[in-house]
């Protein structure tokens, strides 16, 4: 399926608008989420045999998860489900509805397998996304893998309110989502990134652990995990900031995308480069894993890390697995490997272990010999 896809299918999509091509699969992945039958049909192609996780009190059916941005409204979650994902992370959802930048505001580098895009946060805000999600299970078509939201300020709140801002979006949201990644470092809403500053990030996470309490107390059912996404960006110092507040969190999404840049001399290359915006795929890849294992290290691997960035196969995966992350994410490697991506890196990882003499994927987390 992937010799397909890279073949015929993706150079006809990419002939295309990037966001134009991504709309469109999104809204074919929303109908066919709407259908139990089309679902179990998507599910005979790609999903594989379980290899199970556990992280922050849930349980994952495998560790390969689709990271925040490809389904921003929460539309084809159960299609995600059939492609074999073991997670999903869906947002960013903002408290107000917003549109995001002006277009075009997402840029393929075909050459160096990567995307640029500086989206800023386009979704149909919290209220909506809790309708959408309550109808959804309320049809009982609602999926059994783990369903995280990533939560961002608004735009137009000022950064001094962001936490109110984040706290609003989180109560709307609490009974629907089993856990919760506060995005603090997407490059694409002004001064965002400024709230991974240790002061700001204690504010708004004394404000969601004590709205988690009362909610729990209120509904009687157990506290939600809360993760913080960082930027890959971030210096050894400033992590170690982050994690000083590790007894708040649940566990850390490492990375967003960097707004860095590699050295090219290719001009075709240096033109997408000079665009504003942050990058995600192959470039991305060593410096996220280069934090997963600084992250790892600082804490003893006793927080659970969500690796993601530039992960395309199961080498890659594994890579950031033994660098420390119990659990992974894909999103630009979805679009350059199509939709057979998650089942290959699973059933890759299995030949992995087998060779590697291991039975369980979470003895594999850490055990890089460079860590
Ligand atoms: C078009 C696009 C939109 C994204 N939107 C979000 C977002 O809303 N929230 C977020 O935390 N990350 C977002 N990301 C970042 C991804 O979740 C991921 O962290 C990053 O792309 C690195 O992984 P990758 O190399 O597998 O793409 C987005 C990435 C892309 C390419």
């Amino acid at each position: 399926m992937s010799g397909l896809y890279k073949t015929l299918i993706r150079p006809a999509l990419f002939s295309f608008d990037p966001e134009r091509i991504h709309n469109f699969t999104i809204n074919a992945l929303s109908i066919v989420s709407r259908r139990k039958i089309l679902c179990g049909f998507m599910g005979e192609f790609f999903s594989s045999e379980p290899m199970p996780v556990e992280a922050f009190g849930l349980k994952f059916p495998n560790p390969v998860g689709l990271g925040a941005g490809m389904d921003k409204d929460a539309v084809a979650v159960p299609a995600w489900e059939s492609m074999g994902f073991g997670f999903v992370e869906i947002g960013a959802i903002t408290y107000h509805p917003q549109d995001g930048n002006p277009k075009p505001r997402v840029f393929r580098i075909i050459k160096e397998n990567a995307i640029i895009n500086r989206m800023g946060f386009n979704n149909k805000g919290a209220e909506e996304t809790a309708r959408k999600v309550a109808e959804y299970k309320e049809n009982g078509n609602w999926v059994k893998i783990p369903v995280g939201v990533n939560i961002g300020k608004s735009r137009i709140t000022p950064l001094e309110n962001a936490a109110e801002d984040y706290e609003k979006t989180f109560r709307i949201l609490w009974d629907l989502f089993d856990f919760f990644v506060v995005n603090v470092s997407s490059p694409n809403t002004p001064n965002l990134r400024q709230l991974q500053d240790k002061d700001e990030l204690a504010k708004i996470l004394t404000v969601l652990n004590k709205a988690n309490d009362e909610l729990k107390n209120q509904k009687s059912s157990p506290k939600k995990p809360i993760l913080i996404k960082i930027a890959p960006d971030l210096s050894y110092e400033a992590i170690d900031e982050v994690l000083n507040l590790s007894k708040d969190i649940s566990g850390i999404v490492a990375t967003n995308t960097t707004i860095t840049r590699p050295e090219t001399a290719e001009s075709k290359v240096a033109k997408i480069y000079a665009m504003e915006g942050g990058l995600s795929g192959k470039p991305l890849k060593d410096k996220s894993t280069e934090i997963i294992r600084f992250i790892y290290r600082q804490t003893k691997g006793k927080l659970p890390i969500i690796g993601v960035g530039g992960i395309f196969t199961a080498e890659d995966a594994w890579e950031k697995i033994t660098s420390g992350a119990t659990l992974i994410q894909v999103y630009t490697g979805m679009i350059y490997e199509g939709p057979s991506v998650a089942k290959n890196i699973v059933e890759g990882l299995r030949k992995i272990l087998e060779k590697e003499g291991i039975r369980d994927i979470s003895d594999a987390v850490g055990i890089h010999k460079n860590l």
